[in-house]
């Protein structure tokens, strides 16, 4: 585990140096996908195919949660991306077009708080009309707290947004604002929801962080509240991303406690994954006869810290500034930015695709897993990790 420094020395360190070096890109090697016929599958060295990009558009969010950007660091004072710094949406498009051409199916986008940037339904029409290597839509979804939810919906849904997850940490107000730390009400987050539902943004997935001794008292209502309502709830394990959360083992509430306790109260059985790479186990609400009620629905358990899910992770990452980074727990990234602002010809993406492929083929990441093997100290070593509001959850 890394030694744990205190949080007010933070506010110091220039925020240059909390986002980090770069990682020299490759030279050459690699796939460029313009070469090789028919689909294309690229995998790592660990044989994980390349499935999930997850782009953040904005390092700025209206929440204060405090496993993700605590106030005492992210203040009045932090300096967050200037404009000139962040990806356009036409910059976005190119750079994830290379990626569907490596095997990308799927595309978060994420934040900080994604609908805080503006005009984000352009950049969705952009990106709805990427074709996969198979030439079906891209499943395209995104990640919010669902505070400007209710307004947006449906411009989304128009967008060629698919769906959507909203983060909720209770339904308990004095909970929820506690961990929001911005004094914001429960209830104008489901009134987020139950637009996303009105429009169409279904499956709608909700996550709980649960934080022991903060919120884990919620976790028996939260699953009553949205049984039978067709939305997942999902159980998130706080993990240890970033470097500014004061992460401390004992906070964390292991998933296989939280099925205990929800077992307790209402019966539930255990379904299969329903994708390869998936982060979440699935529980089925039972009937009667323990038998999964689809009626019912599920929930689902994220457990990154005692049950780590690197073996099948198809994730890759883009900063809001166009870094690639290959794992949550990256300290580095990989500067797409500089290749796709200095050439927008069509070699230029040729570079990029090819940038792309030998960067995911060299990928060896798997910080879960080795931090379970090794609890007594951080696998990365003392470099500082990225920050999750800069790379997207
Ligand atoms: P669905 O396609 O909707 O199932 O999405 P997902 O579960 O892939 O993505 P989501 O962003 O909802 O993930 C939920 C949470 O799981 C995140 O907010 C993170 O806390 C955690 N998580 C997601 N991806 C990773 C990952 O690659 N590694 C680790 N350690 N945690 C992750
Ligand atoms: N631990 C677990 N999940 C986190 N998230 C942010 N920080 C953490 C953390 N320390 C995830 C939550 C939130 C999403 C935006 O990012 O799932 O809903
Ligand atoms: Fe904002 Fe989401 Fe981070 Fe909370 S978890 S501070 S809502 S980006
Ligand atoms: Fe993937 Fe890194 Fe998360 Fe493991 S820790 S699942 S490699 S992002």
């Amino acid at each position: 585990m890394e030694p744990m420094t205190h949080r007010s020395s933070y506010r110091t360190i220039p925020v240059l140096d909390q986002r980090t070096g770069t990682l020299p890109l490759p030279h050459g090697a690699g796939p460029s996908v313009q070469s090789l016929p028919g689909p294309t599958q690229t995998t790592d060295t660990l044989g994980r195919p390349l499935r999930d990009l997850r782009i953040s558009v904005t390092d700025r969010c209206n929440f204060r949660c405090s496993y993700c950007m605590p106030k005492e660091v992210f203040d009045k004072d932090y300096a967050y991306l200037p404009h000139s710094a962040l990806l356009s949406f036409e910059e976005i498009t190119r750079i994830a077009r290379q990626f569907v051409a490596h095997g990308v199916q799927k595309i978060r986008l994420t934040g900080g708080e994604p609908l805080l940037r503006k005009n984000l339904e352009a950049l969705i029409v952009q990106l709805a009309a990427l074709r996969t290597t198979d030439g079906a839509p891209l499943d395209i979804t995104l990640t919010t707290n669902g505070s400007l939810l209710a307004r947006k919906a449906v411009a989304l849904k128009a967008a060629g947004l698919q769906r959507v997850t909203v983060s909720l940490d209770g339904l308990d107000d004095a909970v929820f604002k506690k961990m929001n730390d911005v004094e914001f009400p429960v209830s104008d987050v489901l009134e987020g929801i139950r637009a996303a539902q009105a429009a169409g943004l279904g499956p709608i997935k909700v996550n709980m962080v649960v934080k022991r001794g903060t919120n884990d008292h919620e976790i028996v209502p939260m699953a009553r509240h949205f049984q039978g309502t067709g939305v997942v709830l999902r159980f998130i394990e706080y993990m240890d991303v970033g470097a500014t959360n004061g992460w401390r083992m004992d906070e964390v509430l292991p998933s296989a406690q939280v099925i205990e306790r929800l077992q307790a109260a209402m019966p539930l059985v255990a379904l299969e994954a329903s994708a390869p790479g998936e982060t979440a186990q699935r529980w089925g609400y039972a009937n009667a006869q323990g038998q999964h009620d689809p009626q019912l629905g599920e929930v689902g358990v994220i457990s990154s810290v005692t049950q780590a899910f690197c073996a099948d992770c198809n994730r890759a990452r883009l900063s809001t500034e166009g870094q690639l980074y290959l794992c949550l727990f990256a300290s580095q990234g990989y500067d797409l930015r500089t290749l796709v602002r200095g050439d927008t010809s069509h070699s230029g993406d040729a570079a990029l695709a090819q940038a792309i492929g030998s960067i995911w083929q060299g990928r060896t990441d798997r910080y879960s897993l080795l931090r379970a093997s090794l609890p007594n100290e951080a696998p990365s070593g003392k470099a500082r990790r990225v920050e999750m509001s800069y790379i997207g959850g």
